[in-house]
């Protein structure tokens, strides 16, 4: 079946993930839809809250094309949440301002767990249709990812309740009955596969599985608790949509030390934090995978003359070879200049393509 959106324009950012040579080094922002730019806090101030603007397709799909119109971005992700898959389970997801998200019914007793279902997809139609309508506003422009968060991250929120810094609930359930956890872990990766081959059908281009919480794991923890969900959520995926490869995309944030294992998870592509060196973590796994990373956000906040040297470095540090996406080592602050961000995805741009001439692949 032929798929019914424009012709992509501009294939950078897949071709890269396919480690297919490209004119220049494909760029995008973890994050780049958000508070840093006034057009997105006006949007979000008509939404009346950040649920609010997710659930609204016309809105999600407003504020996903701002960074793409502002500037030269290669990629367009989807606005949305990775805890949009346990509201719908039933947790009762907020935000509550300053404080991060909230969920009023958290995973803390074990009937709480034996409950927990796969939810019907039905419940997450705003985001199948906020990638419908993404797709078609593109006009192809750039493809648009799509995402979920990785089982463990999820479970991190599910179990704890909100955010947290030491994890206390959560591992306390990992070590004294890793049954309710593997349990939770069991359903989310069902539920995520689900999720993913959703967005896959209404038009998602690549998807990205984001790990947050992964690299707060001891080695064994992160095979077992982590790692071993996202390999069982990424062989349930569909690889091809229409004729069209589906890249994917796993990022464990702090998972520098478990390169290897990541790249034999059945991942196309690695995202890197910024306390990983990009040229030792491309050493190590060769041609296997493409990698996305790895510019410190707070690069942002210093000098014009420092952000492009350090963008020179990211690119320098990979090399001359095929199968890298720019990208930071975390989400873009709101505090960022939205200037910065021009000058970025400049360097980015100019420095990649003025490179490839002066190295032929
Ligand atoms: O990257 C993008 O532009 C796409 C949109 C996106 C959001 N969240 C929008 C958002 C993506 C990919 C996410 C993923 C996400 N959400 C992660 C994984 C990546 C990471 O940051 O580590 C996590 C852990 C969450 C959970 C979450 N959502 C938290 C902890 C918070 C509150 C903290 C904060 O930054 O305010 C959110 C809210 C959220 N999700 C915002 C945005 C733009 C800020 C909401 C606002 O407008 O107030």
């Amino acid at each position: 079946m032929m798929s019914s959106f424009a012709p992509l324009q501009n294939d950078t950012f897949l071709r890269a993930l396919r480690r297919q040579s490209t004119t220049h080094t494909p760029v995008w922002l973890m994050r780049q839809a958000g508070r840093y730019l006034p057009e997105y806090r006006a949007t979000r101030a008509r939404a009346g809250s950040f649920m609010q603007l997710a659930m609204s397709p016309a809105m999600a799909t407003e504020v996903t094309l701002q960074p793409i119109d502002r500037y030269g971005l290669d990629a367009a992700i989807l606005f949305s949440d990775i805890l949009t898959v346990p509201d719908a389970m039933g947790l009762g997801l907020r935000f509550v301002e300053g404080e991060g998200p909230v969920f009023d019914r958290p995973l803390q007793d074990e009937m709480a767990v034996q409950r927990l279902e796969v939810p019907d997809m039905g419940k997450l139609q705003y985001v199948f249709d906020a990638v419908a309508k993404i797709r078609t506003s593109l006009q192809g422009r750039v493809p648009l990812i799509g995402f979920a968060g990785s089982p463990y991250t999820i479970a991190c929120y599910m179990v704890e309740g909100g955010s947290s810094k030491e994890f206390r609930t959560i591992k306390t359930m990992m070590y004294r009955r890793p049954d309710l956890l593997h349990h939770i872990l069991m359903v989310n990766a069902r539920a995520t596969t689900a999720y993913l081959n959703a967005q896959i059908a209404a038009g998602a281009q690549a998807v990205m599985i984001f790990d947050t919480w992964g690299g707060s794991l001891s080695g064994s923890s992160y095979e077992a608790f982590s790692l071993a969900y996202m390999r069982q959520v990424m062989a349930g995926l569909n690889r091809e949509h229409n004729g069209e490869q589906i890249p994917v995309i796993v990022f464990t944030k702090g998972g520098g030390q478990w390169l290897e294992q990541m790249a034999d998870s059945g991942a196309d592509a690695l995202g890197l934090d910024w306390a990983t060196d990009i040229a030792q973590a491309r050493a190590r796994v060769g041609h296997k995978v493409a990698l996305q990373g790895n510019l410190d956000p707070s690069v942002l906040f210093g000098s014009e003359k420092n952000l492009r040297a350090e963008v020179q470095r990211v690119l320098d540090g990979f090399g001359p070879h095929v199968g890298h996406v720019f990208n930071l080592g975390h989400g873009i602050s709101q505090f960022t200049d939205p200037e910065a961000v021009k000058i970025l995805v400049d360097e980015v741009h100019t420095y990649s393509r003025s490179s490839r001439v002066a190295t032929p692949l």
